[in-house]
């Protein structure tokens, strides 16, 4: 049987951590949408072309989580065709025997409004600027605080105010503000979420 949790909020909300969690809980397949955008990003050249020839080893590489590829993957996002072209495969996923969970911008708006449940997961810029700040020093990449959160509203911004698919709550997904709550507390959250649908 088919099962979609839906989950869509800005950078550094907790999207992947709960996503994770809720997949292990429930059994259900992941897929982080965020790594197409940043494949196709991180590979250069016409990103039309690379999002039409885009395999699932591409979203196993290297090097996807950096700043510079974050932006470059929000760019990419704002063109249509692009989205487009990485349509089918994300609502094959969403509906595929046993359940999935897909965590992104427009997963509950558009990729799968029929979802059996919507998350969106959010959080004050400033924290969301100190958690990915903190994972990337974890990481060996230094680089200062004012700088990050420049980079989280910038990308909130372009996430938020592209003309297709732009970063929004749908009209029922339920609300998970994670500012103030532990990881354990936010994944309980969503795990009574998806308990009160099925
Ligand atoms: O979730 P993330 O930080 O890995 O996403 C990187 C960028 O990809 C994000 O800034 C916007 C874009 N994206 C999108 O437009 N739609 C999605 N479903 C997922 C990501």
């Amino acid at each position: 049987m088919a099962f979609t949790v839906a989950i869509d909020g800005p950078a550094a909300a907790g999207k992947g951590t709960i996503s994770k969690a809720l997949a292990a809980h429930f059994g259900f397949a992941y897929l982080d949408t965020g790594l197409l955008y940043r494949a196709v990003g991180a590979k250069g050249g016409d990103p039309l072309a690379a999002a039409r020839a885009l395999t699932p080893e591409d979203l196993a590489a290297d090097g996807l989580r950096t700043p510079e590829v974050a932006q470059a993957a929000s760019r990419v996002a704002a063109i249509p065709a692009v989205r487009a072209a990485l349509v089918a495969f994300q609502k094959e996923f969403a509906r595929r025997e046993g359940g999935a969970v897909l965590d992104g911008r427009d997963i509950g708006t558009v990729i799968c409004p029929e979802a059996e449940v919507k998350i969106y997961v959010t959080a004050s810029a400033e924290v969301r600027a100190e958690r990915r700040w903190k994972e990337l020093s974890e990481k060996g990449i230094s680089q200062a605080f004012e700088e990050v959160l420049a980079e989280v509203k910038e990308r909130d911004a372009r996430d938020m105010g592209r003309a297709d698919a732009p970063l929004r709550p749908a009209e029922d997904a339920v609300m998970l503000d994670t500012s103030d709550l532990s990881i354990e507390a936010a994944v309980a959250a969503a795990v009574d979420a998806v308990e009160a649908k099925r």
